[in-house]
């Protein structure tokens, strides 16, 4: 189950499968596009943090928004080639194409699309194409084109360079200006290269993109407008690799760089392909056995995760990653509450690098604080590519305060996971004291309680509203573990940790606010209920009418004006049972489970980052076919296409919720100060389920079948809680397990 595979295409599923097959290593991504060209296509190749600007429009712009927003822009396109057959240029009309069969190769790294195409004079020709983006030279794309055809071939291969962003207007979840975004500087060819040089129109990032074939046959290029076309043609077959740098001003590129793509030939980079991936699936796979799809499923979201997520520490994760236009490629809150928790079990290294992203923006945040009318902390963007604030909606975005909470949240996580001291002295801990600052700003003491008003939480059905118990829980939790940490590297190290406070002209008496905030922070709670509140008035809005709304209203936010829809009792996405489920230590299971069935019937999932929580949140009830139900949504939501706007890129944060559904949800895995904690369960059709755990600088192996098999694989002897009874990992422990 390491391959995804097609054995047929619809019209209507192309777009869909052109962002299911992207290739991409963290820097640079390519839409899975047929290289044919003869269908609806989002042709889109994106570079990790390669942006423009573009200014926002208002017609009533206050104090405070934003001018420009960011855009990942679609930079040069080499995967396009135009095949002729005898003269019969090959199109992928259904009558002619037999045989059809597309893979993509999650252990080797490659995709492949073969076919049999039947000619007008009812010749067959075989046609294989194959593509890798490297690992080993993340700026390189290859493709490799065979056609076996009994007769003169003919191809014509493209660079192109006049790319225009995609845009509907109809969706605001999609830019919705088609814009040209590069201006092509200098385009050319000599005997053995293709390329052209663009720059973005206002962000000044260049982009060079170069192009070499391996072929047996002469290549001969052309310029053509605003695209080098290079043909090349024989008789019965033709082959050739095509190898595309793509170096951006981002990085320090040379002209050796270029001269890599010489170097190996299509096999050897399958090797470095294989060679990268063999390692991290050694640490990152999930084996389940028992039911085959949900294995190819939980691999293939592994796998785009790790094709989408920057590496470098300067760049993180779109929503749609480096596979589509959705959301303009801007990183959201989806990175540190999905996505780098299922990072942090198995690549702490990694989601060390998505946290430096956050804390080099801290300045940018100090500014768009003052901005926001906050004399001290810095404010996190709500949406951003380089760590400008990129919302123009505030209600459902600047006011969103609570991705301070959300970074700080994953720091703390990341500390718990790897004792990493000296991350939390460098970095990790001006990030907290900077949050904290920001939360005494925003909120205020009354009546003897710590209250904040006028922010929005996860859901963004609910607006602009007082006392989000997510916001103010994740605050609290904030602030508690900036003085416990104060405590801890104070002793640790002195002198790094007064520079700090010199740096941050922070006292004992912020401190000392931090945790009178911690201790009486108000959590709005539903007596008669026994809920907690999603915030101070929510119980008092109408309901919304669920059995009056048909389905093809929803997305509502498609449907309804949003003030229709802040009126109600609905949510988009799970907000207090988030809550519950990263902070479950501060309420009673009671509480835990009627919250959870009063918000689960109000929800309508609309946002692709609910169902796993809700999911997960059954897991934890041990309400298992629920939770079961909510998993298969979660796992096959891209793969299926149910939010019917895969097309613009898939969806990160669920990629990351369904793999956590498995990791915290079945088997119930949590870390807190005291220790790792797991309490499983497992689908009744599996027969087991296993994965491993990187703890401090310990490697666990878990697997989790009608027993409970832990074994410590490398380091140290870890403590453990499975359900309620505490161990010493040594070497290996077998337990029952308790739920059936
Ligand atoms: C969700 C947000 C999310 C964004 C990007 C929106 O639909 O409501 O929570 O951050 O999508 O994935």
């Amino acid at each position: 189950m390491w391959t995804l595979n097609k054995t047929s295409y619809k019209e209507q599923d192309i777009l869909v499968n052109e962002s299911l097959f992207t290739l991409g290593n963290g820097y640079l991504g390519v839409r899975g596009c047929f290289e044919e060209q003869s269908l609806p296509s989002i042709r889109g190749t994106y570079i990790n943090g390669f942006y423009d600007t573009t200014p926002l429009s208002y017609s009533e712009k206050l104090y405070g928004f934003p001018d420009d927003s960011e855009r990942q822009v679609n930079v040069i396109e080499a995967q396009t080639v135009e095949i002729y057959l005898d003269g019969e240029k090959v199109s992928l009309t259904k009558d002619k194409v037999l045989d059809f069969e597309q893979t993509l190769d999650m252990k080797q790294g490659i995709s492949i699309r073969k076919y049999t195409y039947l000619t007008a004079h009812q010749k067959k020709a075989i046609l294989c194409f194959k593509r890798l983006v490297s690992f080993k030279f993340e700026y390189l794309f290859l493709m490799d084109v065979d056609i076996e055809y009994d007769g003169f071939i003919e191809m014509k291969s493209f660079l192109e360079g006049d790319l225009y962003t995609y845009a509907d207007e109809t969706d605001p979840r999609v830019g919705s200006h088609k814009e040209q975004v590069l201006n092509i500087e200098d385009i050319g060819f000599d005997k053995s290269h293709q390329w052209i040089k663009a720059k973005t129109l206002k962000s000044d990032l260049t982009i060079k993109t170069v192009s070499t074939y391996e072929t047996a046959v002469p290549v001969i290029s052309r310029i053509e407008n605003s695209s080098v076309v290079s043909m090349m043609s024989g008789t019965n077959k033709l082959q050739m690799t095509k190898y595309t740098a793509y170096l951006s001003s981002l990085k320090e590129y040379s002209d050796s760089d270029i001269k890599v793509v010489e170097v190996y030939s299509f096999e050897e980079h399958m090797s470095f392909q294989k060679s990268y991936l063999d390692l991290f699936w050694e640490a990152s796979d999930i084996e389940i056995l028992g039911d085959k799809e949900l294995q190819r499923g939980i691999r293939f979201n592994l796998f785009q995760l790790l094709q989408s997520v920057g590496k470098d520490g300067k760049t993180n994760i779109g929503a749609k990653g480096l596979t589509g236009e959705g959301y303009e490629g801007h990183t959201f809150w989806d990175t540190e509450i999905y996505i780098l928790p299922c990072l942090l079990m198995s690549q702490p290294e990694l989601s060390k690098k998505l946290l430096m992203y956050r804390y080099d923006q801290l300045e940018e945040g100090r500014e768009r604080a003052r901005v926001l009318g906050h004399k001290r902390g810095s404010k996190f963007p709500w949406r951003t590519i380089t760590g400008k604030e990129c919302s123009s909606y505030f209600p459902a975005g600047t006011a969103q305060y609570h991705i301070n909470g959300d970074v700080s949240y994953s720091i703390i996580q990341y500390y718990l996971m790897t004792d990493d001291l000296e991350f939390m002295i460098t970095y990790g801990f001006e990030v907290l004291i900077e949050t904290s600052l920001l939360w005494l700003e925003l909120g205020h003491f009354y009546n003897g309680s710590f209250r904040i008003d006028a922010v929005t939480g996860p859901d963004e059905y609910s607006c602009v509203v007082n006392n989000n118990y997510y916001t103010n829980l994740i605050a609290k939790y904030n602030m508690h573990w900036t003085y416990m940490m104060k405590d801890l590297l104070e002793v640790h190290n002195p002198e790094a940790f007064n520079q700090l406070m010199e740096k941050l002209e922070v006292t004992e008496v912020d401190f000392n606010n931090f945790r009178k905030a911690d201790e009486q922070m108000y959590l709005p709670y539903d007596e008669t209920l026994n809920i907690n509140l999603q915030d101070d008035h929510f119980l008092e809005k109408k309901l919304w009418d669920f059995e009056n709304t048909p389905k093809e209203k929803y997305p509502l936010l498609l449907h309804f004006h949003p003030l229709t829809i802040y009126r109600h009792q609905v949510l988009k996405q799970a907000d207090t049972v988030l809550a519950h489920l990263l902070l479950e230590e501060y309420t009673e299971e009671s509480v835990r489970r009627d919250s959870f069935h009063y918000y689960e019937k109000l929800t309508t999932h609309d946002s692709s980052l609910s169902s796993c929580i809700y999911g997960m949140m059954a897991s934890k009830l041990g309400e298992h076919k629920h939770a079961e139900e909510y998993f298969n949504e979660t796992i096959f939501l891209d793969l299926k296409n149910t939010h019917k706007n895969t097309k613009d890129g898939l969806h990160m944060a669920n990629l990351g919720g369904s793999i956590l559904a498995i990791l915290k949800g079945f088997a119930g895995f949590r870390i807190t100060k005291e220790g790792i904690r797991l309490s499983p369960w497992i689908p009744d059709k599996w027969e087991s389920v296993k994965f491993k755990i990187r703890i401090k600088s310990s490697w666990i192996e878990v697997r989790i079948a009608k027993d409970i098999q832990m074994t410590l694989i490398q380091g140290d002897s870890v403590s453990v809680t499975i359900y309620n009874d505490s161990y010493e990992l040594e070497d290996s422990l077998r337990i029952r397990r308790q739920y059936d």
